[in-house]
């Protein structure tokens, strides 16, 4: 059925079909009636006592979604009725941002991948906080026995600020999103914001990362702080990352992000030249994201708390991410091209 419907939609602009049926999905969630269909044709069956767990958060299940999806904490109740562990909103950045002129995600169905160079496009810090701070007073009326959806908040920078002062943002975006979400992403891994993944290397992940850890410290309530990073690191600059959490005791990783190499892909050279830069997405980067799992994670003796993500579309795929060390999941592209049964069968594969 979802093949059908996923045919129909590729013949749309891609980003336009994002919001399309996300907010049709949203209309539908708005009568009790069209949540609880949707919760009982795509939720999961409890899993029992949660042993997925991260830094001591333990969602319902161990399939999240990844950031990027929902930039701005629009669609949690949508995606909490598809069944998701949690949620990962953003990458925020302090101040609103337009991101990159349109087109800027493409599909590639050969590849069973997405290209996206959408370049940190989001409402500000400040909007973000105030739909957490109302999901969270609606999470706090509703019946305790119901699950909660995890949240994660994946932070970046403004595209104007310069990488010296891009621990400034990080901060900005820490404090303010700090009471309303259960985890942080540090996210210094994207391709589309010009320099920023030179904020990789160790000096400035650890005047960042060091600089959270103690705005942390200082809370009635210390949040888990994670680290997201690229797949296109080089094994100097992975070892570099595990020395660095280790030394600061860091939360955990979130492996990987999307990659900006294009080897091995079906899609003609022609089409991906016209396509243009950015970070590639979905299968081809499946098998680079498990490595990088079982690299971090057998060189750390499996103290680094991993969230795989890359290139999940089924349950094998979880099952090889877990496999590998990592402790949760999340999928994105994988939603796209699998469709909203995507958490329920990637769950039925784990129990
Ligand atoms: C359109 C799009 C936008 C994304 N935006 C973000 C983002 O804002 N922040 C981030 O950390 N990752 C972002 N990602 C990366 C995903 O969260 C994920 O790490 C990556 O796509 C690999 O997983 P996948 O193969 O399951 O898609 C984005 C991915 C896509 C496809």
């Amino acid at each position: 059925m979802y093949n059908l419907i996923r045919r129909f939609l590729f013949l749309f602009p891609t980003e336009g079909v994002h919001y399309f049926t996300m907010n049709s999905l949203k209309l539908l969630c708005s009568l009790g009636i069209g949540r609880s269909l949707l919760a009982a044709a795509f939720s999961p069956k409890p899993m029992g006592k949660s042993k997925w767990s991260v830094a001591g958060l333990h969602p319902k299940n161990p399939v999240g979604l990844g950031a990027g999806f929902d930039k701005n904490a629009r669609y949690l109740r949508e995606l909490e009725a598809l069944g998701f562990g949690f949620v990962e909103i953003g990458t925020v950045t302090p101040l609103p941002q337009a991101g990159n002129d349109k087109p800027r995600l493409f599909r590639l169905p050969e590849d069973q991948a997405l290209i996206n160079r959408m370049g940190f496009n989001n409402d500000g810090v400040k909007r973000v906080a105030e739909r957490l701070k109302k999901w969270k007073q609606h999470v706090e009326n509703r019946s305790a026995d119901k699950p909660k959806l995890i949240i994660g908040g994946n932070i970046g920078k403004n595209k104007v600020t310069p990488n010296e002062e891009a621990w400034k943002d990080y901060d900005s975006c820490f404090r303010e999103l700090h009471p309303y979400v259960d985890y942080f992403v540090v996210n210094v891994s994207s391709p589309n914001t010009p320099g920023l993944r030179e904020l990789q290397e160790k000096e400035s992940l650890g005047k960042i990362l060091r600089h959270l850890q103690m705005i942390n410290n200082g809370k009635a309530v210390a949040k888990p702080i994670l680290l997201k990073i690229a797949p296109d690191l080089t094994i100097d600059q992975v070892d570099d990352v595990i020395d660095l959490a280790l030394e600061i005791k860091l939360d955990g990783l979130v492996c990987s992000n999307t990659t900006i190499n294009r080897a091995g892909l079906k899609t003609p050279a022609d089409q991906l030249e016209a396509i243009g830069p950015g970070g590639l997405s979905g299968k081809p980067v499946r098998q680079r994201a498990t490595d990088l799992v079982a690299y971090i994670s057998q060189k750390a003796g499996g103290q680094i708390p991993i969230i795989a993500s890359g290139g999940i579309f089924t349950g094998d795929d979880a099952k090889e991410k877990l496999n590998a060390g990592a402790a949760l999941v999340q999928v994105w592209t994988g939603f796209i091209y699998e469709g909203p049964a995507i958490v329920k069968r990637i769950c039925n594969t784990l129990k």
